[in-house]
């Protein structure tokens, strides 16, 4: 009988102990829930009023009135003056792409691995035997301490290679509409015949090969009004104070931002570049996220972004040679630039997938890389 006793006693108490856990566990989950709760509830709200707003209104006109500036009100677009300036880069020169590059002015390194690989100018034109320019756009350099010592090596740097656009702003994060200004204002001044004009980080890689081919078959049929990259459609303004790409209120009130492309890696036609840039010039552009800016700009002359498959987003391409001879941009490269570089750019990759069985082969491995939710590319990648 005791023994029964006190056995049914020890029993409740590891039921207690169990259930004293279980709270515990409970509790914890109920307080992490509870403090991110809000920016859970922040985000999905936001996303799902933007979406509302995206596809049922869609008209983005309003923002034209509050955004337009005035006659009296409209500004010098280089209110900033060139420092460096590479003015007879694209003179009496057919050029197929004016491809600009954003790099601040301490990148040298990403700067010379791009010229050593994908923006090497003499390559693509033994190659292909098309005109294309690269170019860095940048502002001075942040700190006031070492900003004449990096000022002198720039200076230095665009002697050897001619290639630097420089304008006497700081260049920051928040200063990323001027120099989206810079890229567009140069190339209606300086390089108007461009056909093609592209922006990219100088942490893209960009398969300029591929790349060319793609635009010579747009060329051959005039198209017009063109815009491509990544598209991102009725994307909210981050409310989030602590994020990089905050946006109050007072900035841009309205719940969706036009559709746009997110500054990595896009592409628009010649006749684009001219009337962004008079856009440019009547338009408010405090808002400091550049790539909403364009949207907004190309928004306001009924110019819309189109998806290309092979345009990466934030992320970076899978290594595979299947893609190698597909692939136009891949963002968040540095040190492996040089090695994906030769990896795509190899003569073996064009010539090696060409039969029907490879073709077969290489169709599975992109439904495998693609067709999943966390991809660079979209499932629809694997059938082009
Ligand atoms: C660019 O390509 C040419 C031709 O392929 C080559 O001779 C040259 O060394 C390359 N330049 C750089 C900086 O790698
Ligand atoms: C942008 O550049 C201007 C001119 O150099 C500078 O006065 C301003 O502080 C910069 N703005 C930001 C947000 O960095
Ligand atoms: C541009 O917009 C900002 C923010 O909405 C505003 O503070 C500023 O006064 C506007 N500038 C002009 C010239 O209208």
């Amino acid at each position: 009988m005791i023994h029964g006793q006190e056995a049914c006693r020890m029993s409740i108490n590891a039921r207690r102990r169990k259930m004293f856990l279980l709270l515990m566990i409970l509790s914890v989950i109920f307080s992490i829930l509870t403090v991110s709760w809000e920016q859970v509830d922040h985000q999905v709200m936001s996303h799902v009023r933007s979406f509302s707003y995206r596809y049922l209104i869609n008209d983005y006109s309003f923002i034209n009135g509050n955004l337009i500036l005035s006659p009296e009100e409209a500004k010098d677009i280089d209110k900033y003056p060139y420092l460096i300036n590479p003015k007879h880069k694209c003179q009496n020169q057919e050029v197929l792409l004016l491809l600009f590059v954003k790099s601040p002015p301490k990148n040298t390194d990403r700067r010379n691995t791009i010229r050593s690989t994908w923006g090497n100018e003499t390559y693509i034109w033994n190659e292909l035997g098309v005109g294309v320019k690269v170019l860095f756009a940048l502002g001075v350099h942040v700190h006031h301490f070492n900003r004449a010592h990096i000022q002198q090596k720039l200076i230095q740097e665009n002697h050897l290679f001619q290639d630097l656009v420089q304008q006497d702003f700081s260049d920051t994060f928040h200063n990323l509409t001027i120099k989206l200004i810079l890229q567009f204002s140069w190339a209606h001044t300086y390089c108007p015949q461009a056909q093609f004009f592209m922006s990219a980080d100088d942490d893209m890689f960009i398969h300029v090969p591929n790349l060319v081919r793609y635009l010579q078959k747009l060329n051959h049929r005039g198209v017009q009004n063109f815009w491509v990259g990544h598209v991102h459609r009725g994307a909210p303004p981050v409310r989030f104070k602590k994020s990089k790409y905050y946006v109050p209120f007072e900035i841009y009130p309205w719940l969706s931002y036009p559709d746009y492309t997110p500054g990595g890696g896009y592409v628009v036609s010649g006749d684009v570049v001219e009337k962004i840039y008079k856009v440019c010039r009547i338009l408010n552009t405090t808002l400091y996220i550049d790539d909403v800016v364009m949207g907004i700009s190309a928004s306001m002359i009924g110019v819309t972004p189109q998806d290309h498959a092979y345009f990466s987003g934030e992320r970076k391409a899978p290594y595979h040679p299947c893609i190698y001879n597909k692939i136009l941009t891949s963002h968040g490269h540095e040190s492996d630039m040089v090695e994906l570089w030769k990896e795509t750019t190899s003569p073996r990759i064009r010539n090696i997938f060409t039969g029907f069985i490879e073709n077969m082969y290489c169709t599975i491995v992109k439904v495998v890389l693609f067709c999943n939710p966390f991809t660079t590319y979209p499932c629809s990648a694997a059938f082009l």
